[in-house]
């Protein structure tokens, strides 16, 4: 009699039941009316005197192990809302999931990176960490010279002690800097782009921010020519924004390029027409190229004479505004969904 209501306990300490359904048979099965205990409590008075305070022991244990179990799992399979097993309603809807989708810039590097390496060049990365070396005085700005003013820098502060260091480390405040990176491990013929994200010390509006993204491109051969840079610059204009895109390059000025020139396309908005993102002109400036200067080739100890080349730096932000007609840059980087999910399926 004891052996029985022994692994009877036993049985119930290895009960785990996989959905309510077993817990409401288990329930019934022992602490139904016309259940196991109700049985047991039936045989009491059969039971011989002596053995009745043990039988009674081993009753209740098997009761409260019972009332246990059922306990314990009521409370799980409650916390369960819907039951979606195997066994549950298989006519309710799925549960669709939102795939993610790319950022903008996101997307547009990775155009203008399928772009370039249709017509042969690779893409290169460097630190946004970088030293004075490599952020101007290899790309020809020398020390005090004006142009350094032309771009604000976040100086990294190496030395807490000192209040006003002006150390070899900053921000890269372009991607010109990665010319000098890959110059630094490779000799021409090179063919290069270098996306990646740039710092500067500028008041946040609609149209700047202190961190925003370039393109950096090169191209180092012997005889590479300005004509190569402006045929460059269409076929890039053109696949980007459609083939009915004209370009002008207007002269400008950079330290590490000579001749230099800043390049606009036919404003993508109005055709041409004029328009508030064109100012009325029918243009829009996206970026600025020109021949590697001599004295930067020297720098990273290329022949000047033997080898020319030409380089060209975008706006990544800038590309995406104007395809996207996106208005205000800030957005890039507010992470607001609502504004992301435009992008969804698209890469
Ligand atoms: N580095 C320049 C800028 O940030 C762009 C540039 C790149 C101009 C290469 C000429 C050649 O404005």
């Amino acid at each position: 009699m004891f052996e029985k209501i022994k692994s009877l306990i036993n049985e119930i300490d290895g009960f785990t039941p996989n959905v309510k359904d077993e817990l409401e048979q288990f329930r019934v099965q022992y602490l139904g009316k016309k259940g196991v205990l109700g049985d047991l409590f039936a045989q009491m008075k059969e039971v011989a005197a002596e053995d009745r305070k043990e039988f009674g022991r081993l009753v209740n244990e098997l009761k409260n192990k019972a009332e246990e179990k059922v306990n314990l799992f009521r409370e799980k399979f409650e916390e369960q809302p819907a039951d979606t097993s195997a066994v549950g309603d298989l006519t309710l809807p799925g549960v669709s999931k939102a795939p993610g989708s790319f950022h903008p810039i996101t997307i547009v590097r990775n155009e203008i990176n399928r772009i370039f390496s249709r017509i042969g060049f690779n893409v290169s990365d460097g630190p946004e960490v970088e030293d004075d070396w490599h952020n101007f005085s290899a790309l020809n700005f020398p020390p005090e010279h004006p142009a350094r003013d032309m771009q604000d820098t976040f100086f990294i502060n190496l030395d807490p002690d000192k209040e006003h260091y002006n150390g070899q480390l900053a921000l890269r405040t372009h991607t010109s800097s990665v010319q000098i990176r890959v110059l630094d491990n490779e000799k021409p013929p090179v063919r290069t782009i270098c996306p990646g994200r740039v710092y500067r010390n500028e008041a946040i509006s609609a149209r700047a921010h202190c961190f925003f993204h370039q393109v950096e491109g090169f191209y180092i051969d012997e005889g590479v020519s300005f004509a190569d840079l402006k045929q460059t610059l269409l076929y890039f204009a053109q696949e980007m924004f459609g083939a009915d895109t004209k370009i002008r390059l207007r002269p400008s000025y950079f330290p590490f390029t000579e001749p230099s020139a800043e390049m606009d396309i036919s404003c993508t908005i109005c055709k041409g027409e004029g328009c508030n993102v064109c100012k009325h002109t029918g243009w829009v400036e996206i970026l600025g190229c020109g021949m590697i200067d001599p004295a930067v080739l020297e720098n990273c100890k290329i022949d000047s004479k033997k080898y020319t080349g030409f380089a060209f730096g975008m706006g990544i932000e800038r590309i995406t505004m104007l395809k996207y007609t996106v208005k205000d840059l800030r957005i890039f980087s507010e992470n607001d969904v609502r504004f992301l999910r435009h992008f969804q399926g698209v890469n």
